[in-house]
């Protein structure tokens, strides 16, 4: 198959373009920038911009599958603020699939995440909510992957709470953690257990109109996976807890000053958890079991 990968350049991307390519499909990796020395040497690259229609119109003909990853972290404020969320992931989306329709593409398979919402708390959440109706309502032979945090080679997850350490207590043997880290909980996926399931959506009939809520192997808490990633880098760390009123209100104040990378929507994606109780992995017979969990990533186990 002919498969257009949107986003194709960045994490899952990478990850997606190298076992597309392994399955003898004929990939293209679409992004503002790709660098073809950052993908199987098989792997075509086509430049665009999803928010500009025409910059990416031309690379969706011939296609027979797009799949959707361009994306926005949710982790830190994008450049342009909050409000790119809407820009890139729901209208960025629609110019996707306007594009894919008017140029006879089958399958679309979108990647959104665990909790979107159209009326969601965040920009992020509310603009992920949207992008799937667009998805929904269209033409398409779609499929819809809502996964939790990913996290393996290139991914920025785990790095994440280091983040969080050097912008809250650079240089303190302390680590305030909102609510002491305990509550926000994840499901994290490795990236290797995620795109296989990707790649089987790209060319296989079962999944057409289906929505799966993926996660990992186990649910863990913001505490538990800082200490773990601490652990790996032989590092000893103190958390302690910091009370959401005043860390919402700590972000608040230190968010007005230029260049700091987090705001009220990363605190208050703080606030609810990453998880789901249905795992829908099972569509891809894969047990939760037999993944692959961050301690043993980490190798911390
Ligand atoms: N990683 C996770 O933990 C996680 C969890 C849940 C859901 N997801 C979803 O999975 C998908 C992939 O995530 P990821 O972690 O691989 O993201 P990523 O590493 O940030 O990659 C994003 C990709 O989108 C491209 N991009 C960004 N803005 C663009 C634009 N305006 N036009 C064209 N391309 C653009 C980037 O390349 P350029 O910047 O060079 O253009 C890059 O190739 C996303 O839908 C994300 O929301 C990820």
């Amino acid at each position: 198959m002919d498969v257009l990968v949107a986003g194709g350049s960045g994490f899952l991307g990478q990850h997606l373009c190298a076992e597309l390519d392994d399955r003898g499909h004929d990939v293209t990796a679409l992004s503002r920038d790709p660098d073809p020395a950052e993908l199987p040497a098989g792997v075509e690259t086509a430049m665009g911009d999803v928010t500009a229609y025409d910059s990416i119109a031309e690379s969706f003909e011939g296609q027979d599958a797009v799949v959707n990853l361009v994306a926005l972290s949710p982790l830190f404020v994008p450049k342009g603020g909050n409000e790119m969320h809407d820009r890139v992931h729901r209208g960025g989306t629609e110019n996707c699939v306007r594009a894919a329709e008017e140029h006879d593409v089958d399958r679309f398979v979108q990647l959104s995440a665990l909790g979107a919402d159209p009326d969601g708390p965040t920009n992020y959440i509310r603009a992920k909510g949207q992008a799937e109706e667009i998805v929904r309502d269209s033409s398409l032979d779609w499929v819809m992957f809502r996964p939790s945090v990913v996290f393996g080679e290139g991914g920025e997850f785990v790095s994440f709470t280091k983040r969080l350490k050097k912008l809250f207590a650079p240089g303190l043997p302390l680590y305030p953690l909102p609510g002491g880290g305990t509550k926000t909980r994840f499901q994290p996926i490795w990236v290797g257990d995620l795109v296989p399931m990707i790649a089987d959506a790209v060319g296989d009939d079962d999944h057409v109109g289906q929505t799966y809520d993926i996660g990992g192997p186990e649910v863990l808490t913001l505490r538990k996976i800082t200490e773990m990633v601490y652990e790996a880098a032989d590092k000893s760390v103190t958390i302690v807890g910091l009370p959401m009123g005043l860390a919402g209100i700590g972000l608040k104040t230190l968010s007005i000053l230029p260049g700091f990378p987090m705001g009220g929507d990363q605190y208050r994606s703080l606030n609810f958890d990453n998880t789901t109780d249905d795992n829908d992995v099972g569509a891809f017979d894969v047990a939760p079991e037999e993944m692959t969990t961050l301690a043993a990533y980490l190798g911390v186990e």
